[in-house]
């Protein structure tokens, strides 16, 4: 069942077709620089464009880095922060006139490492960590999400934990692999205590060169950095609008089941 799956990320908007049964990409990803400033409008006109790169007609999975509850967004992290209240789900359908589901972006990418990738049959509490501009987190227990849990912003030393851990942290301050590796620890070490997991699967375009920071994480979990790399969010976000929109067949952990997980009674936003 092709699906197209696109992700909506801080500096770029990426899209492809997605077989969402085994999650495959049936096409190359297709690219466009998320627009500055990234309001409701011109994000929407980018997914259109998405779209008729495609000339898709079908259904459409769309992570988005923020808090979504039933297709609305409720926090703007890092995006702009006129999108708080817009339901996203409704604007991308009225451009595109596609039937699409709307995710937080960890969450879509945590649900592909769990069904196709490093979490794969693994049972208990597993934390998904993205580290990129932001970090995204996704928990599942027993292959179920507990969705939007945001653990990015939990506090370290004071302040946000994402603005002194994330990948773009790093860059900002132009930190090495150990300095860096020292704040992940400590930031680890926090959701450890907080959450016990059995096992951390790390992603994010960083987490292919997780040799160099893997080291300095001091945790009793293992971490796995995630095997899906750029392609989990396509793909989470395909499997989600398909698990919403049809019949899921067997799967080892059934996406179906992870999904009604993310909804919530109607009119309850
Ligand atoms: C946002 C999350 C998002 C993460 C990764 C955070 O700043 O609050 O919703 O999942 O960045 O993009």
């Amino acid at each position: 069942m092709a699906i197209l799956g696109i992700d909506i990320g801080g500096s770029g908007i990426k899209g492809a077709l997605v077989d969402a049964e085994n999650g495959e990409l049936l096409t190359e990803r297709f690219r466009i620089e998320t627009p500055q400033p990234s309001t409701p409008t011109a994000v929407a006109e980018v997914i259109k464009q998405v779209v008729d790169h495609f000339e898709w007609k079908g259904a459409v999975g769309c992570t988005f880095p923020a808090i979504i509850r039933n297709g609305v967004v409720h926090s703007a992290a890092n995006v702009d922060k006129s999108w708080i209240g817009t339901d996203a789900k409704k604007l991308f359908e009225a451009k595109t006139g596609c039937n699409v589901t709307v995710i937080n972006d960890a969450d879509a990418a945590g649900i592909a490492e769990m069904v196709f990738g490093a979490g794969r049959d693994v049972p208990g509490v597993v934390v998904v960590l993205t580290l990129g501009t932001g970090i995204g987190s996704a928990l599942f227990v027993d292959g179920h999400l507990a969705p939007n849990t945001e653990l990015g912003h939990l506090e370290m030393n004071g302040g946000d934990a994402e603005q002194q851990a994330a990948e773009s942290a790093r860059d900002r301050e132009d930190l090495g692999w150990k300095a860096w590796g020292k704040r992940l620890n400590q930031y680890f070490q926090m959701v450890e205590f907080l959450f016990s997991p059995d096992l951390f699967i790390v992603g994010g375009g960083i987490s292919k060169k997780h040799e160099k920071f893997f080291k300095y994480i001091e945790t009793r979990a293992p971490l796995a950095p995630a095997t899906m790399r750029n392609q989990a969010g396509i793909v989470g976000a395909a499997m989600a609008a398909h698990a919403l929109t049809h019949e899921v067949g067997e799967m080892d952990f059934d996406t179906k089941k992870i999904m009604e997980f993310h909804m919530e009674p109607k009119g309850s936003s």
